[in-house]
């Protein structure tokens, strides 16, 4: 597997720093809220377990499944539902947890679908955010890092369902998917 990798973009100790300081500041955005994480499977896994043992307020969790990428490495703009919410959330204050954000259209599929289901208010937190590839405008509220227009793998990220345990987050070799 690390044979794959041309480089480790962010390591380990920085990813948790990173998330350790995103669950603070979800804390004192919602004082007196209750926290409705949803994860989008898989990539938003290691994410969204970390996320939810830094953070020590009161909150619960769901997840979704959605695709719109198939096997390869570009967006098809299609979003389907594989998995949906296995509660209401109208009314509730909703975080939404991702691995990446893109092109933007998974996300401003799922804001959308949200907001018809009546949440109270919707947020994006991701992990990473790569804003060079954007195709559809979308407020992120929570990111991670920013990062360059390179495939990126590990940390629940994957390329063909592979690479999502490793604990770092490191740029895919090209050879391996081209
Ligand atoms: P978007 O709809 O184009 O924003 O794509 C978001 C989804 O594409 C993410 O949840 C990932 O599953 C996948 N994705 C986008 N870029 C990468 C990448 O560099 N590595 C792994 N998965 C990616
Ligand atoms: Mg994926």
């Amino acid at each position: 597997m690390k044979n794959d990798i041309e480089r480790v973009l962010i390591s380990e100790d920085e990813i948790i720093t990173a998330v350790k300081k995103i669950a603070k500041q979800i804390e004192s955005d919602y004082e007196g809220k209750d926290v409705l994480f949803v994860g989008l499977l898989k990539g938003s896994v290691a994410f969204m377990s970390d996320l939810i043992k830094a953070y020590t307020k009161p909150c619960s969790i769901d997840f979704m499944d959605v695709s719109s990428y198939g096997s390869g490495t570009q967006s098809t703009g299609r979003v389907n539902i594989i998995k949906d919410l296995s509660q209401s959330i109208e009314g509730k204050d909703v975080v939404i947890v991702e691995d990446i954000i893109d092109s933007g259209n998974t996300l401003s599929f799922i804001k959308s679908y949200f907001n018809a289901k009546k949440a109270k208010s919707v947020r994006i937190c991701t992990l990473l955010n790569k804003p060079s590839r954007r195709v559809v405008e979308i407020d992120v509220d929570y990111i991670g890092f920013d990062v360059p227009d390179e495939f990126v793998v590990g940390y629940g990220l994957d390329y063909n369902e592979y690479y999502r345990n490793l604990p770092y987050v490191g740029i895919l070799k090209r050879c391996v998917y081209s």
